[in-house]
């Protein structure tokens, strides 16, 4: 079967990185073309890391293009306090060789769903400013991407604010964008991936795949720990993960709508289960034993071919 083709969209990250591993390492997946955004860190440092990944993993061809540093309205956030200074934890990788592509990330992304309609998969793991200014500048994207997949938001709790998860806090007027857009959005919320927490034993899972585990993936993994589950929920790999094996997650149609303007809830994804014009679909709930299973052995066999090739 041919591979399913994505974009990822991010913003590098402890989890993004984790996300783009999975992508570079399921060879059911192709990705073609990275974008990256302000958010976890600078852009200056989602790039940086976007670019060090890329070579440090070996997806050489994939394209890298930098998007947008700051969001659409608002002053920047981060979440310098969760994935460090710098975006990887205490993982410092070789300094890249080769830059970024010379167009903005917001074209490569219309110009890659423009040459193959309906073939290619959207995923968008940071805050959702670029995916915002491409639905500005060319509206078809909806109908030419093949799906349209975002970590972010949550309905019951937020983790930026009691009520706002952080991709959707960072750039609530990007958000709201993309949820009129008249496509249908993925929307991988809190309530999912805090199903799929890198406990202390996934952790130790990690560091047998070798020197990419050890090195990579498990620092990455357990640099923050939240002190309410003892482990880091790899959130954005769960948005990867959905591409390949939807069926480990049980979800509902809901219409979502982005709260822009409370003064404590500004970011929260109002999420209405019961609504007939539903403009999401909202997974709910994780079969967690089948994820990590998946995810691990995926990264095993990338840990496995580059230990080979080293
Ligand atoms: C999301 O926010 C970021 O800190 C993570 O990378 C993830 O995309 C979780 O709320
Ligand atoms: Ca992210």
């Amino acid at each position: 079967m041919a591979p399913i083709k994505l974009i990822l969209d991010c913003d590098p990250g402890l989890d993004d990185a984790l996300a783009l591993l999975l992508a570079h390492a399921d060879e059911a997946l192709e990705l073609v073309a990275v974008t990256t955004v302000g958010g976890n860190v600078t852009l200056e440092n989602t790039t940086r890391n976007a670019l060090e990944l890329r070579e440090y993993l070996g997806f050489d061809h994939v394209p890298v293009a930098a998007g947008a540093s700051v969001p659409l309205l608002r002053a920047a956030e981060n979440a310098e306090h969760v994935h460090g200074k710098e975006g990887l934890g205490s993982v410092r990788l070789p300094a890249a060789v080769n830059t970024v592509e010379s167009i903005h990330a917001v074209e490569l992304i219309i110009q890659t769903l423009r040459d193959a309609p309906g073939t290619v998969h959207l995923v968008a793991t940071g805050p959702l400013t670029n995916i915002a200014l491409a639905l500005k500048k060319e509206p078809k994207i909806i109908d030419w991407v093949a799906s349209f997949v975002i970590m972010g938001g949550s309905f019951t709790r937020g983790n930026a604010t009691p009520a706002a998860e952080f991709n959707i806090f960072a750039d609530p007027e990007a958000a709201e964008i993309v949820f009129a857009a008249g496509w249908e959005v993925v929307m991988i919320g809190l309530d999912l991936t805090h199903q799929a927490i890198a406990t202390e034993e996934i952790a130790e899972r990690m560091r047998q795949l070798g020197p990419l585990g050890v090195d990579l993936i498990a620092p990455l993994a357990t640099f923050w720990i939240d002190p309410k589950t003892g482990g880091q929920a790899v959130h954005d790999v769960c948005a990867v993960a959905y591409l390949t094996r939807p069926e480990l997650f049980e979800s509902k149609r809901a219409r979502v709508e982005i709260e822009t303007s409370g003064t404590f809830t500004a970011g929260m994804t109002v999420t209405d289960f019961d609504s007939s014009t539903p403009n999401a679909l909202v997974p709910v709930t994780l079969d967690a034993a089948g994820f990590w299973d998946y995810v691990l052995g995926e990264w095993h066999r990338a840990a496995s071919a580059r230990s080979v090739s080293v």
